[in-house]
């Protein structure tokens, strides 16, 4: 019996894509959302053939019926698309938990720190979405580049920021599953230093001709 169900908006991608073989792979049922339900089922019938171990699964459908279909929804698309996109996942995500992934970068300098007006794309997505929907942010500094690897140990946390105890309490349990140590950065608010920090950490990879940096909190027991 699967753990619960996961939709993954612009699974799809980099990001949610690695994300999504890691939830399935530790026995979530995992939805992948896209703008084409047909790219959507091809993307997860690819993921399956990554998996090695029984439980979890993988499927695909267009953005609206993954949030829909799903106990909790992750929004992993670029920060350019985050608004179209959302407004399809809408109704769907109404009283449910919503991660955000997205990291607000403005090209060309996405080395450079740049804030949307309300402060963060994590809170822009919480004013669009309504109070109904508990938005966390999370995984932001993780690199897509290992994580389809689920051999790969990630030395690095996640830090993650939302405004709902029990919310952040159920998503501690997905970063687990990841295969990360998750750190509580506190409220929703602060999600503006996290997504922050990956304009910060892109600059650290051009300078060190590295492609995944990362971050780790120090002094906390572990
Ligand atoms: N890549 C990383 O290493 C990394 C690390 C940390 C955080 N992030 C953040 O995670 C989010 C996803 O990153 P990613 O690298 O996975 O992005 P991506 O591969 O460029 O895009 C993810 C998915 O979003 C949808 N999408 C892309 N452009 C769109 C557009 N113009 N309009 C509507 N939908 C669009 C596509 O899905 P469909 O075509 O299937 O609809 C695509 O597969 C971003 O906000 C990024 O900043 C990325």
């Amino acid at each position: 019996m699967s753990k619960g169900s996961i939709a993954v908006i612009g699974g799809t991608g980099a990001e949610g894509s690695g994300l999504a073989v890691r939830w399935a792979n530790d026995g979530y049922r995992v939805i992948i959302g896209s703008r084409s339900a047909e790219k959507a089922a091809a993307a997860a019938a690819e993921l399956t053939a990554l998996l090695n171990r029984e439980g979890g699964s993988l499927e695909g459908m267009s953005n609206a019926d993954a949030a829909a279909a799903a106990n909790l929804v992750v929004l992993s698309v670029p920060y350019s698309a985050q608004h179209d996109t959302a407004a399809q996942i809408v109704d769907g995500s109404q009283g449910k938990i919503l991660v955000s992934v997205v990291v607000p970068l403005k090209p060309p300098k996405v080395s450079v720190v740049w804030r949307p007006e309300a402060g963060s794309a994590a809170e822009e997505l919480q004013a669009q979405m309504g109070p109904n929907v508990t938005v966390i942010a999370a995984f932001q500094n993780i690199s897509a580049g290992h994580l389809k690897d689920l051999a790969w140990e990630a030395d690095c946390d996640v830090l993650y920021t939302g405004d709902g105890k029990e919310a952040k309490a159920a998503v501690l349990e997905l970063i687990k599953s990841a295969g990360f140590v998750g750190v509580d950065g506190g409220v929703l608010a602060n999600s503006s230093v996290v997504e922050g920090f990956t304009a910060l950490l892109i600059g650290v990879n051009i300078r060190n001709k590295v492609q995944g940096s990362g971050i780790r909190i120090t002094g906390i027991p572990r």
